[in-house]
């Protein structure tokens, strides 16, 4: 793992050498389609689906030039959205069982295969059949690797924790409970959900419960619909196949989440210089302090009357100081962070797909947990990762960065 660290880290250097021109016509799409025949559901519809659709859709359309522009309600490295995500239902009241694929261009669910007593729950560690929604997070790399080589190897396993965590937050929603399940067999999903090497399983989560009756593999592969319109193939599939390791730990699982705060999800572009009160204060810092294993948040306080400038680690400053300034230019020169209360960096000594799917589960809880507040959040994958490792004093490797703020 420590050489694909070195291998997707942001230098100086690298940047200035890669920044350039970018032909976003040649942009791949970003939401994948089944055909038209495949019998679906729209958004809307039918209640016992509002968490399928509270956990993935389009949450603005706008028209930048000739193209569309969709933002969903996760948030993703430059609104690529390398993810997608399927559902199998099983004994859901009004809705026949199988196999979906999440369409949020179209908003709605399209079957792809009807199930009885076979079904995916051997690929994700069950023996039984699952009453209830099995979801699936996949990845499609190339949508990222377009714009960001190597680096989208991260943003991948980042935008899949989102993904994930919005679908732990629709299940706090709908007032339901949704369980991380950790052990899946990566290949055999892959193979038998019908992808190609454009895409791959990342996590399963499942909503309902186990019954006492047996299941068996499904008897074929789904059918294959690539992801994508176009492709120059992903730069090392056995980097996308490992399954990475998480916990179903409570840190990942939002608190009361409202679905109006999931729809109207954004990440902040500016901050205001409004301070938060101690009260406001006091509730991020805490949040921030719940962040799983084996993930660590180092927070950086900046210009805020109730918590002296500096670097915290556990709820305790390790070094005070004005740092706004130097940690934008770390986060590569993104200045307008500067204004944001307290920049949280997340690491790891277990450096992983694991440990970056856990940092992106947590940061969509604290986008949402904080947008409840007031607040505004961004998350951040542009960072130099030895500087900040350097400032920090670390040798933890860094996931993740997230500004929190008023706005
Ligand atoms: C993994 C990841 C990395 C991101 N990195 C940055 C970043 O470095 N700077 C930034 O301003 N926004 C960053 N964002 C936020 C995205 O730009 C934003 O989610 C996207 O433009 C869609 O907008 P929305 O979140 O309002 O829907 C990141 C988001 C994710 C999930």
């Amino acid at each position: 793992m420590e050489e694909i660290y070195k291998e997707t880290i942001l230098t100086p250097l690298g940047v200035a050498k890669t920044t350039g021109f970018l032909d976003w016509d040649t942009q791949p799409s970003p939401f994948k389609h089944y055909p038209e025949f495949l019998f679906g559901y729209d958004f809307g519809k039918i209640e016992a689906l509002k968490i399928i659709e509270l956990s993935r859709s389009v949450t603005d359309a706008q028209q930048l030039g000739k193209k569309p522009y969709y933002r969903l309600n996760t948030p993703s490295a430059g609104n690529l959205h390398p993810t997608e995500l399927y559902v199998q239902i099983r004994g859901v009241e009004g809705v026949l069982s199988g196999i979906y694929h999440i369409d949020a261009k179209d908003a709605c669910l399209v079957l792809i295969e009807e199930i009885e007593k076979e079904g995916i729950e051997p690929y994700v560690g069950l023996r039984h059949r699952f009453k209830g929604m099995l979801f699936v997070v996949s990845m499609v790399p190339f949508r990222s690797e377009w714009k960001y080589g190597k680096r989208a190897w991260r943003y991948c396993y980042l935008d899949a924790g989102h993904q994930a965590g919005s679908v732990l937050a629709a299940a706090s929603a709908t007032g339901q409970n949704a369980t991380i399940l950790s052990d899946i067999d990566s290949e055999g999903l892959h193979t038998v959900l019908g992808f190609s090497d454009e895409e791959y399983p990342v996590v399963a989560l499942g909503i309902g419960e186990e019954s006492e009756r047996g299941v068996v593999h499904l008897k074929k592969a789904l059918m294959h619909v690539c992801p994508l319109d176009y492709s120059e193939g992903t730069r090392d599939a056995s980097a996308y196949l490992l399954a990475p390791k998480i916990s179903d730990a409570k840190g990942h699982r939002p608190e009361k989440i409202e679905e109006e705060t999931i729809l109207g999800r954004r990440s902040a572009r500016r901050f205001g210089t409004e301070v938060l009160s101690k009260e406001t204060a006091d509730f991020v810092a805490s949040l921030l302090q719940e962040v799983p294993e084996p993930l660590h948040a180092w927070q950086i306080w900046m210009h805020h009357p109730s918590r002296p400038d500096g670097i915290y680690r556990d709820g305790i400053c390790v070094d005070r100081g004005e740092y706004a300034k130097l940690v934008c230019r770390m986060l590569v020169d993104q200045y307008f962070i500067a204004e944001a209360s307290v920049v949280v960096i997340l690491t790891t000594d277990a450096f992983g797909p694991g440990a970056l799917l856990g940092a992106g589960i947590f940061v969509q809880r604290v986008y949402l947990e904080a947008a409840q507040k007031g607040l505004g959040v961004t998350g951040i994958g542009a960072y130099y990762d030895l500087k900040l490792q350097q400032f920090l004093g670390t040798d933890e490797a860094i996931l993740y960065v997230a500004a929190i703020g008023a706005v």
